[in-house]
């Protein structure tokens, strides 16, 4: 008897499924998620009784192993020239794993995943199922560093593909993306959940089976209209995700899962005409080259995953014209920045009602670390007053609700780059204790309250 086909509904974002079609998933909370998909389903008895035996078979020959009777094969990681992306890998990659990279379309994944492989002199089997083979070599003509190694398949037939994978044996295999591939055996479009988790697993299996590493390239978007990336993000082994604001040039690769290393690494690039470079300097980078006295713009002293970054901030404030005035934020969370407001409105007396306010964050990064509070009150009050701060003076502090100036992590660290630079002082919050000022030549400042920031600099 033929196999029975039924109709499901199946959420894109967390793959959670429904025999009705629902507004809102329960699971994840998203809205307007859920979509129809063909399920193909062993029903009849023999069928049944198939799939009972096989699986019964295959725990025959499978059993479970002590620990230390485990032999471990060659884990050896594959260490790329890109320092940036082991960096995030946490030191290389490992063979056999399935490593997903998500973004946004546009932000450079084929850039940088054409890149790794054109630079690695290693075989690569580099497929995709986005652009034609012309668009791929004008690409790598762009990047430059042609490697005779990498071979290229336009394809998005997950059985051919493997098939090309079992004959080719490559060393390193790159998808891109996941979105395009599909299974013979699944009846529903590309880019749906069935189809997306049914390729992934063949992924998986793979991987695990040859040895071969591969990358998978997936696209997230905004709407969810492609499976969603939590989908994924089960099956995979690592998860990195590739960030930044189109309009500027810095990209950050982020460690969102990683089987084999910490998730608290990244990866900065910068995408110039021909390709993606690394930065293994990133304070040098993002703050200004001016030596003039700016008024609004000041520096933090941020770390982001585990390394320190010196980061510009500025600020406009400026008398709002047209009826409501307008908050507008690059790089920082806008709530944020209302509550910062509120905070020197109601504890120090400033006003900023009448008042546009503009901050942005140099280089177009998003920045979540709490210790730049102090930076963007400093370039707050400095251009409200007219005032510029001294460009050799940098901060780190999170503000409170009652407008103490709070103690952040690693404050020594922050220091230590700040002092590395030739900054000449650092703010920092009086309750960050064990600072000892022998160790620089850095002068740190501690203070507890906004009006001891407001005295020490515009006073
Ligand atoms: P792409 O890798 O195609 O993005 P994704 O695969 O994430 O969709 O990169 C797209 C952008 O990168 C494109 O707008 C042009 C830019 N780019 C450069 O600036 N320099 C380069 O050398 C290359 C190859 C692309
Ligand atoms: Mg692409």
């Amino acid at each position: 008897m033929a196999a029975k086909l039924k109709k499901i509904f199946v959420c894109t974002n967390c793959g959670t499924t429904s025999p009705k079609w629902e507004g809102k998933c329960n699971s994840c909370d998203s809205w307007n998620t859920f979509q129809e998909e063909t399920l193909v389903k062993a029903t009849t008895q023999e069928e049944k009784k198939k799939v009972w035996q096989e699986s019964s078979a295959k725990d025959k020959v499978k059993r479970p192993i002590a620990l230390p009777d485990i032999v471990t094969g060659k884990t050896e990681r594959l260490v790329c020239p890109d320092a940036e992306f082991n960096r995030v890998l946490g030191g290389g990659i490992v063979p056999g794993s399935l490593i997903l990279i998500g973004g946004q379309p546009g932000i450079g994944k084929s850039t940088l995943m054409l890149q790794l492989a054109l630079q690695t002199p290693i075989k690569i089997l580099y497929v995709s199922g986005e652009e034609s083979e012309e668009q791929i070599k004008m690409r790598s003509d762009r990047i430059g560093a042609p490697s005779s190694e990498c071979l290229i398949f336009t394809e998005t037939n997950i059985t051919k593909i493997l098939t090309q994978g079992q004959q080719l044996m490559p060393d390193l295999m790159v998808i891109d993306s996941i979105q395009t591939l599909s299974s013979p055996h699944i009846d529903s479009a590309p880019g749906s959940v069935s189809q997306v988790r049914e390729c992934a697993g063949e992924l998986q299996r793979f991987a695990k089976e040859t040895k071969i590493p591969t990358i998978v390239i997936g696209h997230i978007t905004k709407e969810g209209s492609l499976a969603g990336p939590k989908l994924l993000e089960h099956i995979v082994d690592t998860v990195l995700q590739f960030e930044g604001d189109r309009n500027y040039s810095y990209r950050i690769l982020r460690t969102i899962k990683n089987r084999f290393g910490s998730t608290d690494e990244l990866g900065i690039y910068e995408m110039q005409a021909n390709g993606l470079r690394e930065v293994s300097n990133p304070s040098e980078l993002l703050l200004s080259q001016t030596d003039e006295l700016l008024s609004g713009s000041t520096v933090s002293a941020t770390i982001e995953g585990i390394r320190p970054m010196l980061i510009e901030t500025q600020a406009l404030v400026s008398t709002a014209v047209y009826g409501n005035p307008q908050r507008t934020a690059t790089g920082f969370d806008l709530r944020r920045l209302s509550m910062l407001l509120a905070v020197l409105e109601k504890r120090c007396g400033f006003q900023f009602g009448q008042n546009d306010v503009f901050l942005n964050i140099a280089g177009g990064i998003k920045v979540d670390d709490p210790a730049i509070d102090l930076a963007i009150i400093a370039a707050l009050i400095s251009s409200l007053e007219d005032v510029g701060v001294n460009n050799n003076i940098c901060f780190a502090g999170e503000i409170g609700l009652s407008g103490e100036i709070r103690a952040v992590n690693r404050v020594e660290q922050r220091i230590q780059e700040a002092d590395r630079l030739g900054f000449e002082q650092i703010f920092i919050s009086k309750y960050n204790t064990k600072v000892d000022q022998a160790r620089f030549d850095i002068e740190i400042i501690m203070i507890g309250k906004v009006e001891e920031l407001y005295s020490r600099l515009f006073e």
